[in-house]
């Protein structure tokens, strides 16, 4: 991560924190006021090790990151996702670099948050767990939250998903697990996205820069993990061992339940002295981002396959980038709005809501497509009411089954209707006008 954090130097998007701060709400209180801001909190009560924050926050630091040009993230990674490398990169032993702390694992020397009043306690947010899938010589890593318990224990929440299964398939129901905070930002979104059960994050990271990922292994394991990770926790994840998790505060800003989840136990931990500790609030913009891009993924792709008009998405920020998703199509078929909707539905179950627009509407202007309910939207024809269909634990209003009922609205219009009456009135710009509205921005 230091030469992201680097870079993010470089162009003055790195805020400094020098003031001395408590990791007891203080520090998220301040991510969470300035979301699309990166901070670097150089003096954090309790810790030697820097802290920073909202690295991701704005779109660009994830572009500049990666080395992507601006307005490219999706294509690039729906790229990487689709050929990703052979080979996980390039592996060394980790005796051969150069860590300055390598010892037993002690939670109580990183900046550790707690980020909102309710929780359960300090919890690590930005960890990245790597395991390999069993019989095989790859890893999967997966972001997990995680309660700490005590100096070298803490509990993770496991949605079901692939850490889990793996916790199903293991002959052993204990089996090692690297923890990397910090990792390069190729990884850090690699993690965050839904692959098929065997394919390796670390396949997709490496396709997603231009020279091969400097991997080491662990310590007491044969886990890779990035070389230019920040922090590393090894130890073992056991599946007969449960604690109480939550609760905490998750995407939608409310608390989520407490829940019996695996305790994974630490055993060693590396840094280096100038190593900083990563933390990301939920509920942010930041937090959106990663949560919201593998649906992104996946609806764009369910729809390229099923409406031959699909022009794009919106996975609106305000529903975490997770709920609420606006697709807009130029119809070829008077089903293509309901086929859409349905689509979306199908490639993601966290989605509640999906708002079929025209592709004279711009799904990313919230008010445009509000105008567009208003005027081409009828309830009688348009509407798609879907009951008990699986939905995200993540909604409180789900309950614990996390079965939801879904709503689409098709704004869209039949293919043949005189669109005469449905787009909107403008006003030729004259040179007169044109001057006057010059002079207004320029004031
Ligand atoms: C910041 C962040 C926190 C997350 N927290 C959790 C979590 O606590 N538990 C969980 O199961 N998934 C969590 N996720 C989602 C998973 O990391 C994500 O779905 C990942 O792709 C799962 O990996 P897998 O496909 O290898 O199972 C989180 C994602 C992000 C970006």
């Amino acid at each position: 991560m230091k030469e992201f954090l680097s870079s993010l130097q470089a162009k003055g998007s790195l805020y400094p924190v020098k003031e001395k701060i408590s990791p007891n709400l203080e520090v998220s209180s301040v991510l969470s006021s300035f979301q699309d801001r990166a901070m670097l909190f150089e003096n954090v009560e309790g810790s030697s090790l820097r802290l920073a924050g909202n690295l991701y926050g704005a779109r660009k630091n994830l572009e500049l990151g990666l080395g992507f040009a601006p307005e490219t993230l999706v294509r690039r990674v729906e790229e990487a996702v689709r050929n990703p490398s052979n080979g996980k990169g390039h592996l060394s032993d980790f005796r051969k670099t150069d860590w300055d702390y390598v010892g037993e694992a002690d939670l109580s020397k990183l900046p550790i948050l707690k980020h909102f009043a309710n929780e359960a306690g300090y919890y690590l947010t930005a960890g990245i767990v790597a395991a390999r899938f069993p019989g095989s010589e790859f890893e999967n890593l997966s972001f997990h939250r995680m309660l700490v318990l005590s100096k070298n224990k803490v509990a993770a929440r496991l949605v079901p998903r692939h850490l889990n299964q793996m916790g199903k398939e293991a002959s052993q129901k204990k089996f090692p697990v690297s923890i990397i905070i910090g990792p390069p930002p190729r990884v850090f979104l690699a993690a965050s996205l839904q692959l098929e059960y065997g394919l390796s994050e670390y396949m997709v990271a490496n396709k997603l820069g231009t020279s091969p990922l400097e991997l080491v292994l662990s310590e007491i394991s044969d886990i890779a993990v990035p070389a230019d990770s920040e922090i590393v926790l090894e130890g073992f994840i056991n599946f007969e061992e449960l604690a109480d998790e939550g609760p905490f505060v998750d995407l939608t800003g409310t608390y989520d339940e407490v829940r019996k989840q695996p305790v994974i136990t630490l055993q060693r931990m590396r840094y280096r002295a100038d190593s900083v500790y990563q933390a990301v609030v939920a509920s942010t913009m930041e937090h959106s981002t990663f949560m919201g891009l593998p649906q992104e993924l996946k609806i764009r792709d369910a729809l390229a396959k099923s409406v031959p008009g699909f022009r794009g998405i919106n996975l609106t920020a305000s529903s975490g980038g997770y709920f609420h998703c606006i697709v807009s199509i130029d119809k070829g078929n008077d089903g293509d709005g309901k086929t859409a909707i349905m689509n979306c539905f199908a490639a993601s179950h966290p989605l509640k809501l999906v708002i079929a627009v025209d592709g004279d509407v711009d799904p990313y202007d919230l008010k445009e497509v509000e105008w567009a309910l208003a005027t081409r939207f009828q309830a009688d024809s348009g509407l798609v009411l879907l009951k008990g269909a699986r939905g995200s634990s993540l909604d409180p209003s789900s309950g614990k089954s996390a079965v939801t009922s879904k709503l689409g609205l098709d704004a869209t219009l039949p293919v043949k209707k005189d669109r005469g009456a449905f787009e909107k009135a403008t006003i030729k710009i004259s040179p007169t006008v044109e001057q006057v509205l010059k002079g207004f921005k320029s004031n």
